[in-house]
């Protein structure tokens, strides 16, 4: 059996592992690496624990700093693991500073890598993940795209013919988990929602933690005062990117219509975009989901990385302001002509066929 290690660093990384890692462990021997990158029980250990991933193997322990400092001893502690565990293949996800120091200390070692969730652009080198997810590309061996549009960028770069469109294991997870959880509320519901009483459709679901929205208070503070509008409440689990910023906004404006909540788990995220109103996010993973759940969203970005959801305004970009994110919010939607670009909840099976035959 050829060993295989999977890199792995930061929420949405876990839970494509997750399905992922069932269907590899069938024809690979897997070692799992976590950089850690996120740390915090509810931004890593509960998604172990929830979707039954097997442990990690490595914890390397890094986590915050600057972009340079993270990824570099990212690359130094991940190349000493590759010397020692002398794997076939390297896995790596996405596109975060986990994904791009396996990359480099897997290519310099000349291990072949498969990278899930390849070819998806911005257009722009200002945005971290745009650089981590060229670098990652062009070292790689195997290329896995959830969709058509990720695939043609790579066709564009002349990457086309190491390239493969498999769909999105984040459709595998959010199909598989919406099943078990049906219509049940999670147990933890209350630890989110305090003593507030909220029906399902009768509220809005808000991420949010990009650089670009947090970095700068004016943008938050714009954003917030768009739920303060809404004619419901909405739920906002704070990534602890910006735990600080929020508490103290909320301490100066006092927000009556914003319920603050601790990153919450998958099981309990995959309710909460299954039953909400609408969507606001500016998260890559949120807005999918979203998509997947035929839920209208309002993504705060400058560019679009999933044009497959923007079918019908089904998915609009905003501008962090205010009046911008009202007005898509109240955009009329149509899911009907939406079709299925996402695959159809087996690419787990997919990249698993793949990588028997080309690695
Ligand atoms: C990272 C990824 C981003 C991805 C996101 C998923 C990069 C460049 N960015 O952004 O692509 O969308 O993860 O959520 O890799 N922190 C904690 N506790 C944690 C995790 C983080 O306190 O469990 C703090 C860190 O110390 C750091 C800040 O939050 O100060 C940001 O974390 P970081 O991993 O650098 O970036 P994310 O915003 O999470
Ligand atoms: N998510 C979660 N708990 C939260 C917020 C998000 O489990 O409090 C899930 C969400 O359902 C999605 C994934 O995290 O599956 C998205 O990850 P994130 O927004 O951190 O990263 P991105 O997708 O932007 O890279």
């Amino acid at each position: 059996m050829k060993k295989v290690i999977s890199i792995v660093g930061a929420r949405p990384q876990f839970i494509k592992a997750s399905v992922v890692s069932e269907e590899l462990r069938k024809e690979f021997h897997e070692v799992i690496v976590h950089t850690g990158q996120h740390y915090d029980y509810n931004m890593s250990d509960i998604f172990f624990d929830e979707l039954k991933i097997p442990k990690p193997d490595y914890n390397l322990g890094i986590s915050g700093g600057s972009h340079g400092k993270m990824t570099g001893k990212m690359l130094i502690s991940i190349e000493d693991v590759l010397l020692d565990e002398k794997p076939d293949i390297v896995v790596l996800y996405g596109d975060t500073n986990s994904t791009m120091a396996g990359a480099l200390a897997a290519v310099k070692l000349h291990i072949p890598t498969v990278h899930i969730e390849a070819g998806n652009r911005f257009g722009t080198l200002d945005s971290p993940e745009e650089v981590n997810r060229i670098v990652t590309d062009h070292t790689s061996r195997l290329l896995l795209c959830c969709t058509e549009s990720a695939k043609a960028f790579l066709d564009k770069e002349g990457l086309g013919n190491r390239s493969f469109i498999v769909g999105d294991p984040m459709f595998d997870a959010f199909k598989k988990y919406s099943k078990t959880i049906g219509n049940t509320q999670p147990e933890d519901l209350f630890d989110v929602y305090g003593n507030e009483i909220v029906l399902p459709s009768e509220f809005y679901y808000l991420t949010c933690h990009r650089q670009e929205n947090t970095e700068n208070e004016e943008s938050l503070k714009e954003i917030l005062k768009a739920m303060e509008a809404l004619d419901y409440k909405c739920i906002y689990p704070v990534h602890p990117r910006n735990i600080s910023r929020v508490k103290s906004l909320d301490s100066q404006f006092n927000y009556k219509n914003i319920i603050f909540a601790k990153p919450v788990g998958y099981l309990m995220s995959v309710f909460l975009v299954n039953n909400a109103k609408k969507i606001i996010t500016d998260s890559g993973g949120l807005q999918r989901e979203a998509f997947f759940a035929k839920k209208q969203c309002v993504t705060i970005l400058d560019f679009v990385v999933w044009p497959e959801t923007m079918v019908n305004s089904c998915n609009q970009l905003s501008k962090p302001l205010k009046d911008e994110i009202i007005l898509k919010l109240e955009t009329e939607v149509d899911f009907s002509k939406c079709g299925t670009p996402f695959g159809d909840g087996k690419s787990a099976v997919k990249i698993v066929e793949l990588m028997k035959r080309y690695m």
